[in-house]
């Protein structure tokens, strides 16, 4: 079965053809990060004209470049949340047409599953059951994943996201949006110790997460440091590198709980927060010394992108799932009321 995968959550438009015979066979991504750093974050009514513009020259594309006759399209998988609830009308109100004049199925994925599922597409791939760190600009969770579509939320962030936590750094320390690949870079200059940031909510049991202190604290350490206005790169390099070791070692002691609480060796991450190196460094670490593995999505399957929701898609369109006739849009949407296959 080949499905054709459409993501348009937030800033880009991700376009991915799926075979289950053979894998991705050809996808597209187009990234609207240039449109939006003027603002210094996403603009929303921005987003979905772009994505008015680009979805459907991007779905030519795909076609033409994996060969695929559109009359070998099994079915169609779209983001219907969470996301921009424009962005998200765009690519369903596309999938949805396409469906209906395709005669095929048409499925609306969860965001976060596609992001769950992404690291099913590597070839060494994770085996159920196991515990998932997702950690993209919007969520922070921690899922015990028994199989697909049995997801128990077992730890989220009780305010920012740790992308989120990442963009306001980044801002604060005066780099462009999107933040996350940007403090990490100049995190590598940093001197390791000069400053150190909490680990918030690790002295108290339970498996949740905040961020917005930290975030407070890289706020007052940037002020403390700023003379006539300018804050010296060499500061701001070891600021960036204290934030990220804080955030690191938290998700690292909150992994280890969850291995420990749920018995599972084998830990997950995934979304774009798991592209971090220093993430992937500290909790292969942890996981070696707990007897468990770590697997994680290759670098381009991390962030949004198309290929993780027509792979989610199909394994749900394969099991005969797929949309009724009512439009839905969903602001919130819960990821353990999702149906099992
Ligand atoms: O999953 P994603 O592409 O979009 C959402 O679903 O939100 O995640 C985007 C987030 C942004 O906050 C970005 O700053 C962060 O992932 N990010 C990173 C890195 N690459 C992307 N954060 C830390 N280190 C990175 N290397
Ligand atoms: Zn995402």
């Amino acid at each position: 079965m080949i499905v054709l995968g459409i993501e348009t959550s937030c800033d880009e438009t991700g376009i991915a053809l799926y075979d289950s015979e053979r894998g991705i066979l050809a996808e597209a991504l187009y990234s609207q990060v240039e449109l939006h750093q003027q603002y210094g974050g996403v603009v929303p009514e921005l987003a979905s004209r772009d994505h008015i513009r680009k979805t459907l020259p991007l779905i030519r594309e795909v076609l033409e470049r994996g060969g695929v006759e559109r009359s070998a399209i099994g079915g169609i998988a779209y983001t219907a949340a969470p996301g921009l609830a424009g962005a998200l009308l765009v690519g369903g109100a596309i999938a949805r047409s396409l469906g209906m004049v395709w005669q095929v199925p048409t499925l609306g994925v969860h965001h976060m599953e596609g992001h769950l599922l992404a690291p099913l597409l590597e070839k060494q791939a994770p085996a159920f059951p196991f515990v998932a760190l997702l950690v993209s600009g919007g969520h922070t969770l921690l899922v015990a994943v028994e199989a697909i579509g049995r997801y128990r939320v077992i730890g989220e962030s009780l305010d920012d996201a740790a992308g989120e936590a990442f963009d306001k750094t980044a801002k604060l320390l005066g780099l462009p949006y999107p933040g996350g690949p940007q403090v990490a870079k100049l995190a590598l200059a940093g001197t390791p110790n000069r400053f150190t940031f909490p680990r918030p909510m690790t002295n108290r049991p339970g498996l949740d997460f905040s961020f917005s202190g930290l975030k407070t604290y890289v706020l007052t350490t940037v002020q403390e440091h700023t003379q006539d206005g300018v804050l010296d790169t060499q500061t701001g390099a070891d600021i960036a590198h204290a934030f990220q070791e804080a955030v690191v070692a938290t998700m690292v002691i909150k992994c280890r709980r969850a291995l420990q609480h749920t018995g599972m060796k084998t830990l997950v991450i995934a979304g774009g927060v798991s592209a971090n190196l220093r993430l992937r460094e500290e909790l292969g670490r942890m996981a070696a010394a707990e007897g468990a593995r770590l697997y994680y999505p290759e670098l381009r399957y991390c962030t949004d992108n198309g290929a993780m929701i027509a792979y989610a898609g199909y394994q749900r369109l394969a099991a005969g799932q797929h949309d009724d006739l009512a439009f839905h849009a969903r602001p919130r949407w819960n990821l353990e009321s999702l149906p099992p296959l």
